[in-house]
């Protein structure tokens, strides 16, 4: 078979399980067993492909028809500026989380050092990130799965940053180190009732761990602005990421523990998606 009729007939088995973009998942998991880029593909759709290639493409192609994520069968997701090693037990990065990134370097684009504090790293994605735009920055990632802090040490080490970040395995109630100008963090958000109508890539495949925050979705982030309360120094900053609907609810507790809010920004969908906020008693 050419890489046109696999391209072809892989894709057939995805639309027909429903997947959405059946025809760009193929060509990025042949072009992953073929260790190629897929512009690649497109040049040689007439190049036959071996036994053993079509076999491992064909078990890819099975995996995604039961909804595994690309980013899972890759084993890598593009965020911010880099590519991060993504593991499945760990959240993939979302592009929603980007606008966390644009907003620390916005506020912190005439100060040249500050020390960070990430809860719930995950893939390290946001701390990386913010470690990479601004070089005299420092951080700490903290998470209560070991997966997600061997998997952020690893990116860690990818993007040449392991000297100026920490990682530590805790929950975030034991955690009680440092003082920080900046804490971030993207919290598990999701209303346990709900977890079960997200689509089935996420909710089969993602750890439950970074997506469940309570019965009404802010019992995790409640820990986090309690927490950021104690460890920012004063005139520190908290920037969150939140659900679509919490706003009101999320604005009202930063503002019981103390917290100025600066700015709520919205994602590429336009929802409600990231506080801005500074401790100011
Ligand atoms: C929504 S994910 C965010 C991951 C990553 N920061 C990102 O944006 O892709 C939330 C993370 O919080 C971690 N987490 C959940 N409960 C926690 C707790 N009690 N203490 C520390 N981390 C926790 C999860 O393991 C998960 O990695």
């Amino acid at each position: 078979m050419n890489i046109y009729n696999a391209i072809k007939e892989g894709s057939k088995i995805l639309k027909k399980k429903n997947i959405k973009f059946s025809n760009l998942d193929c060509e990025v998991l042949l072009a992953k067993v073929l260790r190629k880029q897929r512009k690649y593909l497109i040049l040689n759709l007439d190049k036959p492909l071996n036994k053993k290639n079509l076999e491992i493409f064909k078990d890819l192609i099975n995996q995604r028809s039961n909804g595994k994520p690309i980013a899972y069968l890759t084993k890598k997701k593009d965020f911010w500026n880099s590519e991060f090693i993504t593991e499945e037990g760990v959240l993939i990065p979302r592009p929603d989380t980007e606008v966390l990134i644009e907003a620390t370097i916005e506020l912190f684009k005439n100060k040249d050092y500050a020390n960070v504090l990430d809860i719930g790293v995950g893939t390290g994605c946001i701390i990386l990130s913010i470690l990479e735009e601004k070089p005299c920055f420092y951080g700490i990632g903290i998470d209560v799965s070991s997966k997600s802090i061997s998997l952020s040490k690893l990116n860690a080490k990818k993007l040449n940053l392991e000297n100026r970040v920490k990682f530590i395995k805790t929950d975030v109630d034991n955690f009680c180190h440092g003082k920080y100008d900046l804490v971030v963090s993207n919290p598990p958000y999701i209303n346990s009732n709900k977890i079960r109508y997200l689509e089935k890539d996420v909710k089969n495949f993602e750890p439950k761990l970074a997506l469940d925050g309570g019965l009404d979705g802010t019992f995790k982030i409640l820990k986090i602005i309690e927490k950021a309360s104690t460890l920012l120094k004063c005139n520190g900053k908290l920037i969150l990421e939140i659900g679509y609907d919490q706003k009101n609810k999320i604005v009202s507790l930063l503002k019981k523990r103390g917290f100025y809010i600066n700015n709520i920004i919205k994602d590429y969908a336009k929802n409600d998606r990231c506080v801005i906020s500074t401790k100011v008693k």
